[in-house]
């Protein structure tokens, strides 16, 4: 293979490491595996959580988001590695001594115990003063805008509010590391998209560390300082949710946080600035930010729909012949399915130019925006 130009020399791309620098690391899962006969459900996890952070687990059913919770909780032992929460290390420490506390996506709240009786509950185990108590109690039903439903049974709550009361019984234990484990799923999108702006608002003015659990992709990119995302145990990438949009290191990563389109290309030029491939005939030039051992003949070509422009007035390259198969019409953009021909999968692409007059159809030209173009391996 002869695509790599004579000058090219191999230049190292340094990637971000939010790794980097021990100072303000709260929780650190070092090699932490969990085996279930032969199977893995967590492989040798390495992750440094920042004191403070948001982080969001993030994968596909069955990926070890659960199990990982459970480990730093301690309701699972680990097969190996280990668990260190501020500095300490968790090995021989039960779930109720470690300063973790958990929220479940059932909510698990006491159904024959009033709100306030089961936010009190955690709290009386630790034999603390009943003036103590009573203030604590009082202080996280105000804060939690739970204070008229204080003596209402779960049963006669929402789902939204029972959601609060779990909450609220996490928070009275003042934990230093909150645990979510998928808390919203149970109710609708709209009351979801509401209680997950007022978890984050929560969590900001308590600076509390939280690792939350969710598949829904959106709402870790929403929510999130960092989002760890996992595939059957394995981590794929670690990252603030912008790079992980805009950078992701892999092709399940970019499948699985956005919408990308994936074409399979052939590479016949690489220089320093560009490299060259072929698209249905055409040549597209990339950005090129790659190593020069990670260029293979054969690639996977990614773009998002919003960084194809449809018709463009200029003239321009990196443009693309196709017809429009069907389209969605979404308000703030069109989204249109269209044809490339040469066995491509249809091309999604999301059209918001405000001085269009009509729904496109029929032949279009597309112009692939370089610096939106990722190659995979
Ligand atoms: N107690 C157990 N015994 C055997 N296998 C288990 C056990 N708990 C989990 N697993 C397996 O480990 C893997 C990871 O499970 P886990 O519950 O951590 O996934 P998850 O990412 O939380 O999935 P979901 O999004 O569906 O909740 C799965 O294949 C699951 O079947
Ligand atoms: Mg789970």
């Amino acid at each position: 293979m002869n695509i790599i130009s004579k000058e090219l020399k191999e230049e190292n791309i340094k990637t971000k490491n939010i790794d980097d620098g021990n100072d303000k690391v709260h929780v650190e899962l070092v090699g932490l595996s969990k085996k279930y006969g032969e199977h893995y459900a967590v492989k040798n996890l390495n992750l440094k959580i920042k004191k403070g952070s948001f982080t969001c687990l993030l994968g596909p059913s069955g990926c070890g988001k659960t199990t990982t919770l459970r480990m730093i909780s301690g309701f699972v032992n680990p097969t190996e590695g280990d668990v260190i929460i501020s500095g300490v290390s968790q090995k021989d420490i039960p779930p109720h001594k470690r300063s973790t506390s958990m929220v479940f996506q059932e909510y698990a709240l006491f159904p024959h115990m009033t709100v306030r009786d089961n936010i009190s509950y955690g709290l009386k185990l630790k034999r603390i003063s009943e003036m103590e108590l009573k203030k604590r109690v009082d202080y996280i039903l105000e804060f939690m805008n739970l204070t008229s439903m204080a003596d209402r049974f779960p049963k006669f709550l929402s789902g939204g509010q029972q959601q609060r009361v779990a909450l609220a019984r996490s928070l009275v234990m003042e934990p230093e590391v909150l645990l979510m484990d998928e808390p919203l799923s149970n109710l609708d999108a709209k009351l979801r998209v509401k209680l997950r702006s007022e978890l984050k608002e929560i969590q900001q003015r308590l600076g509390i560390t939280t690792i939350y659990v969710t598949h829904d992709q959106e709402e870790a990119l929403s929510i999130s300082d960092y989002i760890a995302i996992l595939d059957e145990g394995i981590l794929q990438q670690f990252d603030s949710p912008w790079e992980l949009y805009f950078n992701p290191k892999n092709k399940f990563v970019a499948d699985f946080v956005g919408l990308n389109n994936f074409i399979p290309v052939k590479v016949e030029k690489v220089e320093k600035n560009y490299i060259a491939v072929k698209v249905a005939d055409k040549t597209l030039k990339v950005e090129n930010r790659y190593l020069v051992s990670n260029i293979k003949e054969n690639m996977i070509l990614s773009i998002r729909p919003e960084s194809i422009k449809l018709n463009p007035p200029e003239e321009t390259d990196n443009l693309i012949k196709g017809r429009v198969k069907v389209h969605n019409f979404l308000g703030s953009v069109v989204r249109y399915w269209v044809d490339i021909g040469a066995g491509s999968q249809d091309i999604i692409v999301d059209d918001h130019d405000p001085y269009r007059k009509s729904i496109l159809s029929g032949e279009v030209n597309l112009k692939f925006e370089s610096f939106g173009i990722k190659l995979f391996d």
